[in-house]
């Protein structure tokens, strides 16, 4: 371990963020171990990715299979079937009206930012509204549209142009007396912004993660992403719901935007595609997605093979083992616990989430709201060093998110969070 560290800090840019001083060097669906041989209890799934576990067999069999047949290609040089079975799949799962023509890159980012170049290569606009505390990614135009200056920015700019950020409807954190407010308050700036400050005729999309997940798992109120979308349509701007942390079940739906009744015109996925291979994708309607110009998006690497083939056997095991129930079953569970702990703690501002995406928010008092990282970090360490790893998120950083994988047991998930209380108390 002391010399896997050294060669962290010798070789690595720090640049690179590290959450657990750890060295994993294997998994076994929930649990992960360490190059001592010690266990842990992963609630982070490395970071909302690994939703049917770690060394998933059924996963590792199509891998394994797609391997010996073909690593390779590139779709820029001819087709081949994982690529346009999972382009049909993506297609008829992801529920937005109408035909849908699907285009698959590497990660995250690359994902949020084809999506916005389509947005504005169809359109013929620029402008990009996205919110305040929304995470799209890294790289120049996602981290244009990514609403946290800290640290992500620091020192990057200038970035793409023409990407404005509204507020999104936080209500614990806005000034308002009910959810009716907040979404009344927020709805009244976007539509300032898309009329007065910027215009229809200026606007190509809007991006919006139906629940920020960077952000703290913050869960809009329902009216607001209909309204939103409303307010999309009636000013000929794209709709974009970015998918890559909400999708696949976590919420309880295969899409986080199917709570909300939205119908976007553009969907990016990532993260739990392929259980941690390298892929993503945007899902759009055909009217939009046949229109780019040929060339104008792809990549060397985007759909590989390998990770297509799992992403495939992803949805036949999420369709088959009921996941999406399954993740609302279990979400149950962490509700009644974190409504029980937010009672029971003054530090516990508030609990939310929908399925198993859940998280709390710690604060210093209940009344004052002021955020408590300091906090937030000490029960990360306390929790690990009693075998449970979880992850922190939130404008502030002082929010605890829970990413357990779909198929954590139900025993695992009570111990986890017997762990997460043991050590609250003892940071307290
Ligand atoms: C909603 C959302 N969009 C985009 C990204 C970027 O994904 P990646 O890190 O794979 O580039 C993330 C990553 O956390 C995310 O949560």
């Amino acid at each position: 371990m002391e010399q896997m560290d050294n060669l962290r800090k010798k070789f690595v840019s720090p640049g690179v963020p590290l959450e657990h001083p750890l060295v994993i060097v294997r998994g076994e669906n929930e649990f992960l171990y360490d190059d001592t041989g010690k266990r842990y209890l992963d609630f982070t799934s490395g970071i909302g990715v690994t939703a049917l576990g770690h060394a998933n067999p059924e996963l590792i069999k199509a891998a394994d299979e797609q391997l010996h047949k073909l690593w390779h290609v590139c779709v820029h040089v001819t087709s081949y079937p994982s690529y346009l079975e999972l382009a049909m799949r993506l297609s008829e799962n992801v529920k937005m009206s109408g035909e849908k023509m699907v285009a698959l890159f590497n990660s995250g980012a690359e994902a949020t930012e084809n999506a916005a170049k389509i947005s504005r290569q169809v359109s013929g606009k620029t402008y990009i509204i996205s919110f305040i505390g929304g995470f799209h990614g890294r790289t120049s135009l996602a981290l244009s549209m990514t609403g946290k200056y800290i640290p992500y920015k620091i020192g990057f700019e200038p970035l793409t142009p023409n990407v404005v950020h509204i507020p999104f409807p936080y209500c614990y954190r806005l000034p308002v007396k009910d959810e009716d407010e907040c979404v009344d308050i927020v709805m009244s700036i976007a539509e300032q912004v898309v009329n007065v400050s910027l215009s229809s005729q200026a606007i190509a999309a809007m991006i919006v993660e139906p629940i920020q997940g960077e952000g703290g798992f913050v869960v809009p109120p329902k009216r607001f992403l209909k309204e939103l979308e409303s307010l999309a349509k009636k000013n000929g701007i794209y709709l974009i719901a970015d998918e890559v942390q909400t999708g696949y079940c976590r919420t309880g739906h295969f899409m986080a935007f199917e709570h909300f009744n939205m119908d976007p015109d553009m969907v990016t996925l990532g993260k739990a595609i392929a259980n941690g291979l390298p892929l993503s994708a945007v899902v759009g309607k055909k009217k939009i997605m046949e229109k780019v110009v040929s060339g104008s998006i792809g990549g060397t690497y985007g759909g590989n093979p390998i990770a297509a083939a799992v992403a495939i056997k992803v949805i036949e095991v999420i369709e088959r083992e009921k996941l999406c129930k399954r993740a609302e079953a279990l979400g149950k569970i962490i509700a009644e616990r974190f409504n029980e702990m937010e009672r029971k703690y003054e530090v516990i501002g508030e609990h939310r989430g929908l399925g198993i995406m859940r998280a709390i928010e710690l604060v210093k008092s209940k009344e004052s709201k002021e955020p408590n990282k300091k906090l937030t970090i000490r029960i990360i360490e306390e929790a690990r060093k009693r075998g449970l790893l979880l992850l922190k998120a939130g404008y502030y950083g002082n929010v605890i998110r829970l990413h357990p994988p779909l198929t954590i047991s139900e025993s695992s998930l009570i111990n986890g969070l017997e762990i997460l209380e043991e050590a609250l108390r003892a940071s307290l």
